[in-house]
Order: C-alpha cells, then structure tokens, then sequence
C-alpha cells in the first residue's frame, strides 16, 4: 500500500514534488482550509480517503445526516475551527472504520453518538476547545472501543453518573480547563484501564473517597489549579499505582498523618502553591520510591527531623519559597540518593555542619535568599562526594568572609550579593579568584569612549562598618588578550605562569598580566645578558694573549721562568 497526500492549499512546489506519488497511487489522505460545503459536496473520488483533515471550513454550523456516507475508508476525520453548531443525530453514519475523530475547536455544546451504529472502530475522540456543559449518560456509549477522550477545554460543570461507564478500553481522558467542583464517586467507576486523568484547571473542591476506587491502572493523574483542601481520596485502594501527582496550586493546609501511605509507587509529586504550614514525622509516610517532591511556594515554618525519612528514594527536593529558618541536622538522613536541594527564599540563619555530611551524590545546592552568615558547614560535605559537579547558590544572604581554598574545586559557587567584609574581600582579590567563584553582579555602564556602547561591569559590593562600598572588577586579562590576538609577538604565558611563586591561589593558571613575575623574568633575562658578555669578554682575552705569546715566542727564545710567570698571570686574571 502506497501513501499519498494532497493539501488544497499547498503552494505548487510541494504539489509538483507529489505529483509522481499521485500518479502511482490513489490519494488517501486530504487536507481542505477555508472550504465550504458545496465543495466538499463536488469531492471525487472519496471512497478511497483514508485521512479527511477540514479546518476553518464553512459548513453552515451544521452536519447534514450521513454527510460522510460517501468516505466509508476513512480512518481520520478531523473537523476543527469549522464553528460547528450542532451535528445532526446521525451525521456520522456511515464511518465503520474510522479509528480517530477530532471536532476541537467548534462550537459544540453537547456530544452524542452521532450514529445509529456503534463506531465500532473508534479509538481517540477529541471534542477539546467547545461549548460542552455537561456530558449525559449515554452519549458515549457508541464508542466502545476509545481508548483516548479529549474533552478538555469546555464549560462542563457536571458528570452525569456512569456517563463513561461503558468505555472499558479509556486509557486517557482528559477533562482539564473545565468547571468542574466535584468529583463523585461513579464519574470513573469501572474505566479499569485508564491510566492517565486530566482535571487540572477546574474548580474542585471535593474529589469522593471513593472516586477513584475502580482505577487500579491510573499512572498519572494532575490536579493542579483546583481548590482541594484535604487529600482524603488518597488514602483509598485504587491509586496504589500511581507514578505522578501534580496537587499545585491547590488550597491545602496540612498533610495529615499517613495520607500518602497507600501510594506505594509515587514518583513525582508536586505540593507546590499550597498553604502548607509544616511537614510532619508522619506525612510522607509510605512514599518509598518517591523521587521529586516540590514544596516550594507554600508557607512552611517547621519542618520535622524524621519526615523525610521514608522518602529513600529521593532525588530531588523543592522546598525554596517557604518560611523555614531553620532546619534539624538530621533531616536528610535517610535519602543517601539526593542530588538536588532547594532552599532558596527561606529565612534560614545557619545550617549545622552534619546536615549535608551523608549526601554523596548532591549535585546541585540552592540556598539563595536567606540569611545565611556563615558557611563553614560547606568544609563539612561527604568526604566521598565529588565537588567538581557540585553547583552551589548562595547569593543574596549575609555572609561576610569564607574559606575561599574549600571551595576551590566545586564546579561553580554563586557568591554574589552577601555582606561581604571589605578588607576581607580587598585581601583576597589580589589575584583574580577562578571562575567558578562568582562574586560580582553585573552593571549596566555607559562607556566614555563611545556613547552608543553600553558596558558591562562587573563589581563587588561590601561593607565595613559605616559604609557601603562597591568594588568594580576590571579584567586585564580580556583586555590583553584582545590585543594579543592583533600582533604575532609571542606570549610567554607558561613560563610567566610556573615563575609566578603561588599566591592565594594555587593550581590556577595565571595568563594575566604580573607585574612580579615580568620583573622576575627581567631580573633573569639582565643576569643571563652580563653573563654572557663577561664570557665573551674573557673569550677575546684569552684569543688575545695567545697571539702575544706566539710572537713572544717567534722573536725570542723562552725560558722557563718567564713562561711560569706568564701563566700565573693570567690563573689570576681568570679568577
Ligand atoms: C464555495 O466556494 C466556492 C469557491 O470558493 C464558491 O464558488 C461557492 O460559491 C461557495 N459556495 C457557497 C455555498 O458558499
Ligand atoms: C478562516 O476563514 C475566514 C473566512 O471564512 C478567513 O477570514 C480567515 O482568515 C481564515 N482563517 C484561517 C486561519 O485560515
Ligand atoms: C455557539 O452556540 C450557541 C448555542 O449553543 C450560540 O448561541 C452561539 O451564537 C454560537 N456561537 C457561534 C460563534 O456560533
Ligand atoms: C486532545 O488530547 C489528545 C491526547 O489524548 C491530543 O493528542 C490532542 O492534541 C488534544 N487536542 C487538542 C486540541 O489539544
Ligand atoms: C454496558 O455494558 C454492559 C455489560 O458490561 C451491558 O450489559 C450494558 O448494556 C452496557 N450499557 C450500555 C449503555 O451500552
Ligand atoms: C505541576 O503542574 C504545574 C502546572 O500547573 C507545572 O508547572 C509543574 O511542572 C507540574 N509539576 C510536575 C512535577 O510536573
Ligand atoms: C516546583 O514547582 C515550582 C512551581 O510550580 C516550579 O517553578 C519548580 O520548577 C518546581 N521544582 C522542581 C524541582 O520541579
Ligand atoms: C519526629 O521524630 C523525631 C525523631 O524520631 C522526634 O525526636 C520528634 O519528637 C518527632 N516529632 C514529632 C512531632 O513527633
Ligand atoms: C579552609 O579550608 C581548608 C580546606 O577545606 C582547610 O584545610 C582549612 O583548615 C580551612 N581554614 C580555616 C581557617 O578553617
Ligand atoms: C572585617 O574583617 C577584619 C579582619 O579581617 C576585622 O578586623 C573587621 O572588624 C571586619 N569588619 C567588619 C565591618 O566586620
Ligand atoms: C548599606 O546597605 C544595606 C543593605 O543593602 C542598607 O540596609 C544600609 O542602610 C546601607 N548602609 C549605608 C551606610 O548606606
């Protein structure tokens, strides 16, 4: 079988290119825009389509009864921004085969079956993007075999009950950006294979124990932007196979005691934009394999020391945002697994040393604004743990001095915006730290030799005592080193660098300018230069009396005496 595909609108290029296809084969698949009804009407050859794509066609509002009749191969219909109205009951008649049907994007505000016969074929139906208010019993029951059931964004306040109790094959089903306040315990009862549940975006305000009772193969189901305030429906059998929960933006309060316990497989789970007010010994209680947890934006003050400990699992954690300003030493004893921690936008004032000291695999640390005065706990990380992957943020807190050689090794400290002690900052910027360690904030400067060029400085503020102070860091290096790159003299970078006797910095390699080390090499190059001359010196001397003592030699005959006094002579003039 051979694949074919032709757009009314195409420009001619692509057409030309498709055109061998045409002609070896029968055109399965069409796409019409701005069509209307009468040419949809004059269509040939349509026995064949296996794939009908109608958008922003004008139908009259309306499906005629078994406007499809005519289409029986085709296996896609989609009909969308089309300001469909209405279909009439039997518009679909007609589509035995056909696996997928889109009407998003119309004006539809009921959904029927549209068929005298069921679409027995029918797996994926988009409606998303109408006018749905609510969905009746029976409207689905013509489709038994869907497998995927868009339904999103529509006005739907109300479920009827068991309205999709039929659909045994629902694997998806989508019902976010609705109006939807409850959730009753017969909306889902009997769909066994669904798997995935959208409600985020809707108005819910109770979800029944019992709702998700029956959907023992639910995987993922997203909650988020409701106004849930308990969590009550958790605790029931069905969702012991959930792998992701999104409950943002929710109206929750507390975790009460052993809510999560039944959710044996959670991976993700998102408590981000509540109004949680603290994490508990008991909370998280029997989320053993649980990898992310977000808490971040609620208003968090306390934090237990053992309510981490069932998360053995645990990756990552998101806790920035809240109110903790302190945190007990013991808390992450039990998850050896963490890699990324998030406390940024906390109120925290110090950190004990022990709390990090079992994290062997943490990659990433985020401690921005807090208040922080003291980071002599980052001498305290896992022995074992590998710095040179190891990010760290700890700008905008109150620190005024660190151990700079501790964290020479991590792959990148944020440091800017702390209180940094100036004379403590001056001492130790004498040489330019590496740039891993960033301690400056940009400012936006206008230069003063060209108005139109805005530069970029880096600077460092401090303080000492009464005032505040602010440090503009001007690289020589780049400036160098853009003029190096316009002559071809050569840069004695590397001898520069192992002259250069170890400052603060060791193991760094220095290819800025030092003024020590070019007095040194000068020193040296002066030393090399005398040597060389007095050698010369010495050379022309030697060559010199030579040519004496042979004309000596030539006019009279020498006796011993003069010649050993010749040679003393000239032992001492060496010496
Ligand atoms: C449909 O479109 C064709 C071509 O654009 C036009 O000739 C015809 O009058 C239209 N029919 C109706 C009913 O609008
Ligand atoms: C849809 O059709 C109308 C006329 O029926 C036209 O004005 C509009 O530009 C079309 N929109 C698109 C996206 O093709
Ligand atoms: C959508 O349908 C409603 C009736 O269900 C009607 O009042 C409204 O005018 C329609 N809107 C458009 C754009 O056709
Ligand atoms: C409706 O959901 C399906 C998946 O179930 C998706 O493929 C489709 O794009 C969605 N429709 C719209 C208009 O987003
Ligand atoms: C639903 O399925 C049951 C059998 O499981 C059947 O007896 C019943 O008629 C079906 N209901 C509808 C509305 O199709
Ligand atoms: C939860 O949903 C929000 C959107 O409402 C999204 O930004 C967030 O990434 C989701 N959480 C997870 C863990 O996917
Ligand atoms: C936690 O949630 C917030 C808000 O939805 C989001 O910005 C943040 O990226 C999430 N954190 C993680 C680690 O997913
Ligand atoms: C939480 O557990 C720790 C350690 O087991 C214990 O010291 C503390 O009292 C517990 N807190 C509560 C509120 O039960
Ligand atoms: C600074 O850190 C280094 C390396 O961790 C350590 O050897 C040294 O003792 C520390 N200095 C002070 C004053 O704490
Ligand atoms: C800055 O540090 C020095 C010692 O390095 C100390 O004498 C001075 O008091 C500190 N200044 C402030 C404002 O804390
Ligand atoms: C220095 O800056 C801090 C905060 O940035 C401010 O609270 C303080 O008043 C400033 N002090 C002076 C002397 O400007």
């Amino acid at each position: 079988m051979c694949r074919g595909m032709l757009s009314k609108d195409s420009p001619p290029l692509p057409l030309l290119l498709l055109l061998p296809l045409l002609l070896a084969c029968h055109v399965e698949s069409l796409q019409l825009t701005n069509c209307n009804a009468t040419q949809l009407s004059e269509l040939n050859d349509v026995a064949t389509l296996n794939a009908l794509s109608l958008s922003n066609c004008s139908l009259q509002q309306q499906l005629k009864n078994a406007i499809f009749l005519r289409f029986n191969q085709l296996l896609s219909l989609e009909l969308q921004h089309c300001q469909l109205n209405s279909l009439e009951d039997y518009a679909l008649h007609g589509l035995s085969r056909l696996q997928r049907l889109s009407l998003a994007h119309n004006n539809l505000s009921v959904i029927k079956t549209w068929s005298e016969k069921p679409l027995s074929a029918l797996t994926s139906l988009d409606i998303s993007f109408n006018t749905l208010i609510q969905v009746a019993a029976k409207s689905l029951m013509h489709y038994p075999q869907l497998q995927q059931l868009n339904l999103s964004h529509n006005l739907i306040e109300h479920l009827e009950a068991e309205c999709f109790h039929n659909l045994s094959h629902l694997k998806h089903l989508q019902l976010h950006n609705n109006r939807l306040q409850l959730i009753a315990a017969s909306y889902f009862h009997g769909l066994h294979r669904l798997s995935s549940l959208s409600l985020q975006h809707n108005l819910l305000g109770q979800v029944e124990p019992a709702a998700f009772e029956s959907n023992t193969h639910l995987r993922t189901l997203r909650l988020e932007q409701n106004h849930l305030r308990d969590l009550q429906f958790l605790k029931e059998r069905g969702l012991a196979r959930l792998v992701y929960l999104n409950l943002s933006r929710n109206s929750l309060e507390k975790l009460s005691a052993q809510e999560f316990s039944k959710n044996f497989e959670l991976q993700h789970l998102d408590l981000s934009y509540n109004q949680l007010k603290e994490v508990n010994n008991e909370s998280l209680i029997g989320l053993e394999s649980l990898e992310r947890l977000n808490i971040s934006h609620n208003i968090v003050s306390h934090i237990d020391a053992d309510s981490l400990q069932p998360l053995s699992a645990l990756l990552q954690l998101d806790m920035s945002f809240n109110l903790l300003s302190s945190l007990p030493a013991e808390l992450f004893h039990a998850n050896s697994q963490l890699k990324d921690i998030n406390f940024a936008h906390n109120q925290l004032q110090e950190l004990h040393p022990a709390l990090l000291h079992q994290l062997m695999h943490l990659k990433q640390l985020n401690l921005a604004q807090n208040q922080l005065e003291d980071a002599s706990w980052l001498q305290h990380l896992a022995p074992a743990l590998n710095r040179l992957a190891l990010r760290v943020d700890l700008s905008s807190n109150r620190l005024q001095s660190l151990n700079l050689s501790s964290l020479l090794f991590f792959e990148h400290v944020q440091l800017a915006d702390n209180r940094w002690n100036c004379s403590w900052l001056v001492r130790h910027m004498l040489r330019t730290p590496p740039a891993s360690l960033n301690f400056a904030r940009s400012w936006p400067m206008l230069s003063a030799w060209s108005v139109k060029e805005l530069l970029n400085i880096q600077g460092v503020d401090c303080f000492d005592g009464q005032h505040n102070r602010s440090i503009v860091l001007l690289d020589v290096g780049t400036a160098r080193l853009a003029m190096g790159s316009n002559c071809d003299c050569e840069e004695p970078k590397d001898e520069l660098a192992t002259l250069t006797p170890p400052l603060t910095w060791p193991k760094i390699r220095t290819d800025r300018f030092d003024s020590r080390s070019v007095i040194i090499w000068m020193l040296v190059a002066i030393a090399l230069a005398f040597a060389g001359l007095r050698w010369g010196q010495r050379f022309m001397d030697r060559k010199e009396r030579s040519r004496k003592l042979q004309k000596v030699n030539e006019h009279h005959p020498l006796n011993k005496v003069e010649l050993e006094a010749q040679r003393l002579r000239s032992d001492r003039e060496r010496s």
